[in-house]
């Protein structure tokens, strides 16, 4: 199988490396850079939990080859927390869906955390329904959805006021 340098920034740092022409960017950024914050699930494009950003839009790094991400910028749910301190889209999941308020595994939660991520980038202030329907390549197997569409909502309260505060 054939192999190329691939150069794209992750997490704000560049990365250069050497990928097999096949590789899928989920095992890129699993098996080469450890970056294991990013799961795997269905490994067909219908579960969500391999998603992260690319160029700020949501991606399923299953059904990506990690060679089509050359130049671009790529984020993991790694890249989110910064100086210790959760990121306004993970502190809302933290809220609504921390130990008292019923998460169950929490396998889903970064997958989750990377697409709403992306739509908050998109939309700062979006409805239910807006919020559906970015999350709606996600799959929660175990807690339900109601609890994550409030921690979306969380963290655009979060942002907005933080911008008008600014
Ligand atoms: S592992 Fe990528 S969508 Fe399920
Ligand atoms: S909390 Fe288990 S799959 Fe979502």
């Amino acid at each position: 199988m054939a192999k190329r340098i691939l150069t794209f920034t992750l997490n704000g740092k560049r990365h250069e490396g050497v990928a097999p022409d096949n590789m899928l960017l989920l095992d890129y950024l699993r098996e080469k850079l450890l970056m294991t914050g990013t799961k795997t699930g269905c490994d067909g494009g219908e579960c969500g939990l391999c998603t992260v950003l690319a160029d700020g839009t949501p991606i399923l790094s299953c059904l990506t080859l990690a060679c089509s991400v050359e130049g671009k910028a790529v984020e993991t749910v790694e890249a989110l927390e910064k100086d210790g301190r959760l990121s306004a889209i993970q502190e809302g999941f933290h809220v609504k869906l921390g130990s008292q308020c019923g998460s169950q595994c929490g396998y889903c939660t970064p997958g989750y955390i990377m697409a709403a991520e992306g739509l908050l980038r998109a939309n700062a202030a979006p409805s239910v329904d807006e919020i559906k329907t970015a999350l709606g390549s996600n799959i929660c197997r175990c807690t339900g959805y109601v609890k994550i569409i409030e921690a979306v909502q969380y963290a655009a309260d979060k942002l907005r006021g933080a911008k008008q505060a600014a």
